[in-house]
């Protein structure tokens, strides 16, 4: 049989015979194009998606409790940096950052991390990154590698980035880019849809996909090798992220309880309409395991539930902020959890219509499948979720306007900015509802954390409306 043939029979086992018709026409380096994608994706599980979706909305969430949450304080937050430290200054740490998205609500074109998102000189995202992990390795005089997920859509302008920005003033071979699975796009029946002639529309197959793309590119081969035992997992859209965080990594190996598998952080919720996962605990036939639960499926009632104190009671926001160990990713990358649950979505995806044309819906129109990491936290035997400060730590970039975009997110930064000055002595001005009345940025190499500003009190005061760096 030819690669044609193959193909063909290939698509009419799982009853997506459709794809080819009208393939003959196409010249020969589209059609092998068309063939070599066909072929990398998923198709045998295609039906085991659609049904496992299906019935996940069915799912019985009355049975899940608030998490334990772990609230840091002086002593133990020593303690717990102590530990982390030792593990960072050992060389036991990489960075993970899931950038595979497609970043559509931003509406930047080009990949997420590329986008400008400090308050006055506009440094990219990655670059706040890469300064971390820079002044960290400075300060810890060890090499941090950072493992980056891309996908196939963004792989190409990730690696020109980083090349064309000379890695940041890191060394290159301290960045590994993984490009992770895509899988194809359906309509309501389950029939793959075309996005043009001798192209099948895909997405990637979410940050969930993250284990597969680790393991089938050699990474966790390559940190094992290498002594590296935990990995510090956060996404491309928040500048405010911890990247290396002793406190975290030493509450994940060290806070009474912990599985030291996989853990998370949290912020409290601002209110209950906030479009946030929450942290819970879930009853499992393996006891009480901690998950995450989208806002779209928490029940309205749930989602303003208070406890005694008055707070949410489901009001743990998640951050996408994990440490993973390498030793539990591979665990599940030598078992079947290396797939974890299918979740879908009702989008609008362009697409050919019966007759070939393509068409621009103005309804939802398709499925698109992805899978989520913290799907992987109740696979975790005790898995912890420590607090911390919203204003310190998150300030995501999601949307041109409104919530979680890039003035929020400037709003945010320059408060936690102002605060760190304020600390250490400098004067700031204030607008009546106690934000910070200036435009304030603090790059990582100047500072990674208040204390590190103790020697800045000569600044003496920030004027309203300035902008001012460091
Ligand atoms: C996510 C979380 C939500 C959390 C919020 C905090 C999900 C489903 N929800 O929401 O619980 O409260 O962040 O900010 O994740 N990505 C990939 N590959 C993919 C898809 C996404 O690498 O195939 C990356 C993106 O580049 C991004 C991150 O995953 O860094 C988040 O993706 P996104 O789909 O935007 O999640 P949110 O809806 O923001």
């Amino acid at each position: 049989m030819n690669p044609f043939q193959e193909t063909t029979e290939r698509l009419r086992r799982v009853s997506q015979a459709h794809v080819l018709v009208g393939a003959e026409n196409l010249e020969a380096p589209a059609l092998s194009r068309f063939l070599n994608q066909i072929n990398s994706l998923p198709l045998e599980e295609l039906a085991g998606m659609l049904t496992q979706t299906s019935s996940q909305k069915s799912r019985d969430l009355s049975l899940l409790s608030p998490p334990n949450v772990i609230r840091q304080d002086a002593a133990s937050s020593m303690e717990f940096r102590a530990v982390g430290e030792q593990m960072i200054r050992r060389g036991q740490v990489a960075a993970f950052t899931v950038a595979g998205g497609q970043g559509t609500r931003l509406g930047w074109r080009g990949p997420k991390g590329t986008y400008p998102a400090t308050v006055v000189t506009g440094k990219p995202l990655f670059r706040v990154f890469a300064e971390q992990i820079l002044a960290s390795e400075r300060r810890y005089s060890v090499r941090i590698p950072w493992f980056i997920m891309t996908s196939p859509q963004n792989d190409a302008d990730t690696r020109a980035f980083f090349a064309d920005n000379n890695y940041f003033g890191r060394q290159k071979q301290e960045h590994v880019f993984i490009p992770q699975g895509i899988v194809p796009c359906t309509d309501a029946d389950g029939n793959i849809l075309l996005s043009g002639a001798g192209e099948i529309a895909t997405n990637p197959d979410g940050h969930g996909g993250a284990i597969r793309a680790l393991h089938s590119s050699g990474a966790l081969q390559e940190m094992s090798a290498r002594g590296i035992t935990q990995l510090s997992y956060f996404q491309v859209d928040n500048p405010l992220v911890r990247v290396i965080d002793p406190i975290f990594l030493g509450a994940h190996v060290g806070a009474p309880g912990s599985s030291g598998e996989m853990s998370s952080k949290c912020v409290s919720k601002r209110n209950a309409a906030e479009k946030v996962g929450v942290l819970c605990n879930i009853p499992t036939e393996a006891g009480s395991r901690t998950t995450v639960i989208e806002y779209s499926d928490l029940p309205t009632a749930m989602a303003h539930q208070r406890d005694a104190a008055g707070e949410l009671a489901f009001g743990a926001a998640n951050i996408a902020v994990h440490v993973i160990s390498v030793e539990f990713a591979m665990r599940l990358a030598a078992s079947n959890d290396i797939q974890l649950p299918w979740h879908r979505a009702h989008k609008k995806v362009p697409c050919l219509d019966a007759t070939g044309v393509l068409t621009h819906p103005e309804k939802p129109n398709a499925y698109k499948f992805e899978c989520f990491i913290f799907d992987a936290l109740p696979l975790a035997r005790c898995s912890i979720t420590l607090q911390t400060s919203r204003m310190e730590e998150f300030a995501p970039i999601k949307n041109a306007e409104g919530e979680d975009s890039p003035a929020s997110s400037h709003r945010i930064q320059s408060d936690r900015n102002g605060a760190w000055l304020e600390s250490v002595g400098v004067i700031i001005p204030r607008r009546a509802d106690g934000s910070v009345d200036a435009k304030i940025e603090i790059g990582p190499l100047a500072a990674l954390e208040a204390n590190d500003l103790r020697n800045r009190s000569t600044i003496g005061s920030i004027r309203r409306g300035e902008e001012f760096v460091i």
